[in-house]
């Protein structure tokens, strides 16, 4: 039997061994039958498409700096994935205050909150728009989003942190006596939490969006999207890289241009509804911005 080999034999030299190697195969079997030679054949094949899937993860590799995160996000050692155990240790030494939620910035903070509380009122209350009775706080820290922007708006607001001690400073100091609008704390990775069926009317994602890997991201906001009451609506507020993606080794986090971060929005299934850039930032900071889907 012969084989057509579509010209890959001259563009690739490794298909050059894959087919020495199944010549030098067929002539040990002088017997062959046709059985043998449909295992040889996809044997050839199966060589042939792992090498072309090769070069096309190179080739990506070069042009993408997504798909040269991939490979620092998904290294697990130990069984645990070492994006998520820097982040856990970066935020094991963060202090449980304003000071630590805003990295070096905050004399930021009032800025950020205004910006997010005129961002906010475009998208609740009134006909269409999302109700005011309950918001998730997602990646809260110590609840400077839950006191500031979320408290004035919302009956009780929920809140998701992945470190307990931010969630019990909230709960005993910071909130304050608005700690009994709390509903809910839930202290979960947001990549392992699935927050519950259609109770949210909003649902927002600070600063932490960031230190979920794409894959982990957009599970998470397929799960968010579920957790939406009718107009509800999920804002995500991030820092945003003025081109590609890079790594911040430090904290363990990842900074997206906002393409990959629409994409990986239209990926979960969600529409942009506004989208906005936060002003009032220093120029040489990354910029940050906030979107709303649903
Ligand atoms: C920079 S702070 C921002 C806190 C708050 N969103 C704000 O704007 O003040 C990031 C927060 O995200 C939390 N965090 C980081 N990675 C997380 C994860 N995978 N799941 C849940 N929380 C996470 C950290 O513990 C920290 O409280």
């Amino acid at each position: 039997q012969s084989l057509s080999w579509g010209g890959h034999s001259e563009t690739h030299a490794s298909n050059m061994d894959f087919m020495g190697a199944h010549l030098a195969f067929i002539s040990r079997w002088k017997e062959t039958d046709d059985e043998l030679c449909r295992h040889s054949m996809s044997f050839v094949l199966h060589k042939a498409i792992r090498s072309d899937f090769f070069e096309s993860y190179l080739y990506l590799l070069e042009t993408l700096p997504l798909v040269k995160l991939y490979a620092v996000t998904s290294e697990v050692i130990d069984g645990e994935k070492q994006f998520y155990a820097r982040a856990q240790n970066f935020y094991k030494d963060v202090p449980a205050s304003e000071e630590g939620m805003m990295g070096d910035y905050i004399e930021l903070s009032d800025v950020d909150i205004e910006g997010s509380k005129e961002f906010l009122k475009k998208f609740v209350g009134g006909p269409g728009k999302a109700g005011t009775v309950c918001a998730l706080d997602c990646g809260c820290g110590i609840g400077r989003v839950t006191r500031n922007v979320l408290l004035p708006v919302f009956e009780t607001v929920d809140m998701a942190d992945m470190m307990e001690e931010f969630l019990i400073h909230a709960h005993e100091c910071y909130l304050g006596a608005d700690a009994d609008r709390i509903e809910t704390y839930y202290c979960y990775s947001l990549q392992d939490l699935t927050p519950p069926c259609k109770k949210y009317d909003v649902i927002w994602i600070q600063w932490v969006a960031c230190h979920l890997t794409d894959r982990d991201l957009m599970e998470f906001l397929i799960r968010c999207k579920a957790s939406l009451k009718l107009n509800g609506v999920i804002i995500i507020k991030d820092n945003m890289a003025r081109e590609g993606c890079r790594l911040d080794p430090i904290d363990s986090s990842l900074i997206r241009h906002i393409d990959i971060v629409k994409s990986i929005i239209y990926k979960s299934d969600l529409e942009i509804i506004g989208i906005q850039k936060q002003e009032g930032f220093p120029d040489q900071m990354v910029p940050v911005w906030m979107i709303a889907v649903k």
